[in-house]
């Protein structure tokens, strides 16, 4: 035994210790403030101490105390960005899969992970409307984009042996930002994408990329692939899948939808997602709204042979030692990444225990929790929508007399209050150069008392920030 090992009774102990304070901590969230009272000083402090070189045994949990109070907690208030809230039984998975340390590189390496990471990611991939599509679990959103790029420019400007070749992508001005990252990491270079203006909807110009298309084949260019949002970061939007689908064949480009906010509505809501199955290849995020504890990102694509040529690169010490199809498959061979922590299993296991249905349902849910804000924003006159609620997603702010200039001055202002005060958690985007509050609902805890906290909230902060009129 070496200093490292744990009796069944110790890790027992902990086990309970660390159970016990995520079964308090989960029961206390109704009332958990949206936002700890922290500064960046008092974090820095409460963590400061060295790494110890003498163990402290179970002492050491006592500092998990402060983890979790200094912490954002997953309160059914929390509207920020677009994180889902963590589903626990997903959490218990996530124990175990560390326990069980599979490395998901390859049947060899973990035969229970791999096959349900393909059976999870077959199935949800059939749930959503997608039938045929394969792919894996991977960090995030951000990740799938890039390996979902790096597909498309090896379909179509072959760059892993002699290096990239100019290509040209397409994309809304609304894409999210990983999408100018993996144009540039894969060297194709951000000048060689296209931001494609969007309509009054903020979904992409369809005859703008027509014609963007058409300029550039008239300069010589080499269009290669088209990124189409499932679901914009800022408002939800969906763009035009079949349209841009059937542009996609007629000019033999890929076609990345990136539905890493939105995609999974398709659970609830197929047909807004109506022409989704086009797509080439289509990232998704279980760790946004399906509800699961980071990370859980998925890259789903219709032909594996594309994921193949672009990963497919193996060492000679992980090779498959069998012909056999199912134990010969190596995620690696289709991914970026070698190794890879079980993520099927809370995904896998969140899903069997609660069933589609509930998610669908919670997803349903969401929508509504969106409508029922946009409602309430449109019902008080002080503030205004400032987009369509195409998903979940609610972008608003307050009326102000003045310049464009002070109307976001006090926004942001509002926002930061809105914050400090700990009710909810709203963030912002900027919507045609506006500063825009933005309420997003992928949280299964969110109940409509929770939504109708929201208006008065940001009118108490308007009052606070305005101060006595
Ligand atoms: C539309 C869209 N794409 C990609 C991402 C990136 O996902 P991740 O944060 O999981 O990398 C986000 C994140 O909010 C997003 O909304």
């Amino acid at each position: 035994m070496n200093g490292l090992t744990l009796s069944e009774g110790e890790f027992r102990a902990l086990a309970a210790q660390v159970t016990d304070l995520a079964a308090r901590y989960l029961a206390g969230l109704d009332n958990a403030r949206a936002y700890p009272q922290v500064s960046g000083s008092a974090v820095a402090r409460a963590f400061g101490e060295a790494l110890p070189e003498q163990g402290l045994q179970a002492r050491a949990l006592d500092a998990l105390g402060p983890v979790l109070a200094h912490s954002r907690a997953p309160t059914p208030r929390f509207f920020g960005y677009v994180l889902g809230s963590g589903e626990p039984v997903a959490a218990l998975a996530d124990l175990l899969a560390s326990v069980l340390n599979q490395n998901v590189t390859a049947w060899r390496s973990a035969p229970a992970a791999v096959a349900l990471e393909r059976q999870v990611v077959a199935s949800l991939a059939a749930a959503i409307g997608c039938a045929g599509f394969t792919g894996s679990l991977c960090g995030g959103g951000s990740m799938a984009n890039l390996m979902g790029l790096a597909l498309a420019r090896e379909a179509r400007r072959p760059a892993n042996e002699r290096g990239a070749q100019p290509g040209v992508v397409y994309a809304s001005t609304e894409v999210h930002m990983s999408i100018p990252k993996a144009v540039a990491l894969l060297g194709l270079g951000r000048a060689n994408l296209r931001l494609i203006r969007v309509d009054e909807d903020y979904r992409l110009d369809v005859a703008a990329l027509r014609a963007a298309v058409a300029a550039d084949l008239a300069a010589g260019n080499a269009p290669l692939a088209v990124v189409a949002s499932g679901g914009t970061v800022n408002t939800g939007s969906i763009d035009p899948l079949p349209e841009i689908g059937a542009l996609c064949r007629e000019h033999n480009l890929w076609m990345h939808v990136d539905g890493a906010y939105g995609a999974l509505a398709a659970l609830a809501v197929p047909a807004q997602f109506a022409g989704l199955a086009e797509a080439d290849s289509l990232s998704l995020d279980a760790h946004k709204w399906l509800y699961q504890p980071l990370d859980c990102g998925m890259l789903l694509y219709r032909d594996a042979a594309a994921a193949r040529a672009a990963f497919s690169f193996t060492g000679d010490y992980a090779k498959s030692l069998s012909a056999d199809p199912l134990e010969s498959f190596a995620f690696f061979d289709e991914s970026l990444e070698l190794s890879r922590r079980f993520r099927a299993l809370k995904l896998w296991l969140s899903v069997r225990y609660h069933g589609l249905g509930a998610f669908r349902a919670a997803i349903g849910a969401d929508l509504a929790h969106a409508r029922q804000l946009a409602r309430a924003v449109t019902d008080q006159a002080q503030l205004e929508l400032l987009a369509p609620v195409a998903l979940s997603a609610v972008c608003f702010r307050h009326r102000h007399p003045g310049s464009a200039a002070d109307c976001d001055r006090l926004n942001a202002a509002i926002l930061g209050r809105v914050i400090e005060r700990g009710r909810v958690y709203l963030s912002n985007a900027t919507l045609r150069g506006q500063f825009a509050l933005r309420a997003c609902f992928v949280n299964h805890r969110t109940q409509a008392a929770d939504v109708a906290v929201i208006v008065p909230e940001v009118l108490a902060a308007a009052r606070e920030v305005s101060g006595p009129a």
